[in-house]
């Protein structure tokens, strides 16, 4: 249809960005993906170039574009998802980013957040923010970068420097740039630095201060559906609204449909994250769950959700073929797990970036325990596969214990689940049925509903409740007792792995 339009969303990702074109169907049109560099200068640091990740955005829209034969004018708006709490700061004169960006699973400024921490402890900001002190949020990171980078401080406090997360980064870009690009946030994002208060939704100073912080870098909060901009003249999407930002796992919540207190979707990406929608009020965890916005749709009120976060989970199949070359592909791993029946007694805890839910520990580091000479590579691939399912039990654990809300389905999302044995050892360690929706991009989705709503494409979330499908559910089938001698064993190994750095 000549004058059928559409909605694109770039979903800039930990280990590639994206560009999704949808229909107002919710459905795939075409898409654009190219991954980049992934840089570890030191153990426990993960780095980003801010600049490589600009190109990326810009080279895949363009692709989708052209595959979808569609120009910029049959786009209504553009949706914005990203990896949150990646820090990027950039000098807004020149536009240069002053560091490489440093990534949500760094793990350099244990001792910034250790300081920070002193004898009030790790839960310091807890009841302002909802979360802990811990290496994985962005307002440690910008000090790491003001303390370490020569001449940052100087210049973030004559106001020549912006902080962003990847979000901030690209709409600036897109907005203009050094000629008068818009330098905003989204609230789900802003939840994640560490800076914002929950209740009021604006930056807080006090904690800014304690950072070192100066308020100038800061971008603007502004709800997670609104205008926010055009695409500059002469860019990719010259004339046409941005007009939504979620961070990713708020997205995909947003796109499984999540609307009510007590609906959940877990996704499988690099790590994984599990969200429970609570409802306008934030409800505090007592269980290492994080409390977070979910989303804000203009100026109706923000919603709130708990989320356990696990660092490791798809990044640990990459390890097994980057660092290792056990397999040559992820999907391998299916394949090699397959060749065993079970896990032969190995429990691989993956904690390469600390512990994150529901234990916090930053000096967690991997192990493989429960080796014997039995132990082949088929079984290692299985414990590779089980650690995700395990991890997300200890989380969906805590959020019963913090909510009192006991799933009865977990909808589920991300790279991952195409692994259908995988799948099923998740329902059979939970003991709820799994679901898949027939759209699996559901974050680069929601960031297209978000859009697409404060434009009126679509008229609001009962949009995304119609357009939402189911397309397969696996169903648990493991008996009562082998789940708990499982899990039970699994926890022992959880052990083994924390205290480990001096
Ligand atoms: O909090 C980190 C998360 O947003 C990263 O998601 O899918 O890029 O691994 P992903």
């Amino acid at each position: 249809m000549a004058d059928e339009k559409y909605v694109l969303a770039i979903d800039q990702g930990t280990t590639s960005s994206r560009a999704i074109i949808f229909d107002h169907g919710g459905q795939i049109v075409e898409t654009g993906q190219l991954e980049h560099e992934q840089i570890f200068p030191r153990a426990g640091w993960v780095e980003h170039d801010p600049k490589e990740i600009w190109t990326n955005v810009r080279e895949v829209v363009g692709r989708a574009l052209s595959r979808a034969n569609l120009t910029h004018r049959d786009i209504v708006a553009v949706g914005i998802t990203n990896q949150r709490e990646t820090t990027v700061v950039w000098d807004k004169t020149t536009g240069e980013p002053v560091y490489n960006a440093i990534v949500w699973q760094d793990t350099r400024t244990d001792k910034i957040v250790e300081e920070l921490g002193g004898r009030k402890g790790q839960d310091r900001y807890k009841k302002k923010v909802g979360l802990p002190l811990a290496t994985y949020f962005s307002g440690p990171k910008i000090k790491w970068i003001l303390d370490n980078v020569e001449g940052a401080r100087e210049k973030a406090e004559a106001g020549d420097l912006l902080f962003g997360n990847t979000d901030s980064w690209v709409v600036w870009n897109m907005t203009g740039g050094t000629d008068g690009g818009v330098h905003v946030t989204d609230v789900t994002n802003a939840s994640r630095t560490m800076l914002m208060d929950l209740e009021t939704l604006s930056w807080d100073e006090d904690i800014a201060k304690d950072m070192g912080i100066p308020m100038s870098m800061l971008p603007e909060i502004r709800s997670s559906s609104e205008v926010y901009g055009e695409g500059r003249e002469g860019g990719f999407v010259p004339g046409v609204p941005i007009a939504g930002i979620l961070g990713d796992q708020q997205a995909a919540t947003f796109g499984q449909a999540c609307f009510e207190v007590g609906m959940a979707k877990n996704t499988y990406g690099t790590g994984n994250f599990m969200l429970l929608n609570t409802g306008t009020e934030p409800v505090a965890s007592k269980s290492g769950l994080l409390t977070t916005v979910c989303y804000k749709i203009g100026d109706q009120p923000a919603v709130y959700a708990l989320e356990g976060s696990i660092a490791v989970t798809g990044s640990l199949v990459q390890w097994l073929r980057d660092n290792l070359g056990i397999i040559s592909s992820a999907p391998e791993i299916e394949t090699l797990a397959k060749t065993v029946d079970d896990n032969g007694g190995a429990y691989f805890v993956p904690a390469f970036s600390g512990l994150f839910a529901p234990y916090w520990k930053s000096d967690a580091r991997g192990a493989l325990v429960g080796l014997t000479r039995y132990v082949n590579k088929g079984h290692i691939a299985r414990a590779v596969l089980e650690a995700t399912a395990f991890q997300t039990r200890e989380v969906n654990d805590a959020m019963k214990v913090d909510s009192g809300v006991e799933l009865t389905e977990l909808k589920v999302d991300g790279g991952m689940i195409a692994n259908e044995t995988l799948m099923q050892f998740q329902a059979d360690i939970l003991g709820v049925p799994v679901v898949r929706p027939k759209v699996a991009e559901t974050t680069a989705l929601g960031a297209a509903y978000a859009a697409g709503i404060a434009v009126g494409y679509w008229q609001g979330e009962q949009d995304v409740i119609d357009n939402w499908a189911e397309d397969k559910r696996w169903e648990p089938s493991m008996d009562e007792e082998e789940r708990e001698r499982t899990y039970r064993l699994w926890k022992k190994a959880v052990t083994r792995t924390f205290d480990w750095v001096d």
